[in-house]
């Protein structure tokens, strides 16, 4: 069985020197990205004393602890202990360390071991937003194939990728075709509201 590579973001989301949470498989992640670019997501608790790592600040290519000031490399090792400035952290101070890629304008991540890549998507990168409850996407008339939802929004085809989030909520990452227009993307904006206001009306 191959293991699932979730989207978790549109990758414009994250820009540069920024660290965000996520949650993938019932995991809570600390997605940032490095000031060359670079992605990284790991669990989000420090291993000093647990604060989420998500709270902390990036410098250069570390990631850095709001509470004590750690600092973790790209490896998820500690580099640094503010405190004790002269000692060299153990090893096995580490944050452990997912795979996360880009790829369509998006960012996945996967929690476990896996040779395969993301899905393939394409089309220009529009929003993304929470939905309070399950989308019925056979009522919406989408075609789905593992978390990518294809179907018509405001009389346009649109790509949505679909992350589960905790308590029965969803994340929507939505992409218009790539030659909308700014107010085409407008509309199909408004449509994702429309569809998430169906769902969340179905659910109450
Ligand atoms: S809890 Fe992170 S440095 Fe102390």
């Amino acid at each position: 069985m191959t293991a699932a590579w979730t989207p978790v973001a549109l990758a414009r989301d994250l820009p540069r020197l920024c660290v965000m949470p996520v949650c993938v498989d019932g995991t809570q992640l600390a997605l940032w990205r490095s000031a060359t670019g670079r992605l990284a997501a790991w669990a989000d608790r420090c291993p000093h004393r647990g604060m989420r790592l998500s709270h902390g600040f990036v410098r250069g290519e570390a990631l850095s602890c709001i509470y004590h000031g750690w600092s973790y490399g790209s490896d998820g090792h500690c580099l640094r202990i503010p405190a004790h400035p002269d000692l060299v952290p153990p090893e096995a101070i580490r944050v452990p360390v997912f795979h996360a890629m880009e790829s369509g304008g998006v960012v996945w991540v996967v929690t476990q071991a896996t040779d395969a890549l993301p899905p393939t998507v394409e089309g220009t990168p529009l929003r993304s937003l929470t939905v309070e409850a399950a989308v019925d996407w056979d009522a919406a008339g989408f075609s789905v194939s593992g978390p990518v939802a294809r179907g018509q929004l405001s009389g346009m085809m649109v790509t949505i990728l679909v992350q589960p989030l905790p308590q029965g909520r969803f994340a929507l990452h939505a992409l218009a075709e790539a030659t909308a227009s700014p107010s085409a993307q407008i509309e199909v904006s408004r449509g994702l509201e429309g569809l998430r206001r169906r769902a969340e009306e179905a659910f109450a």
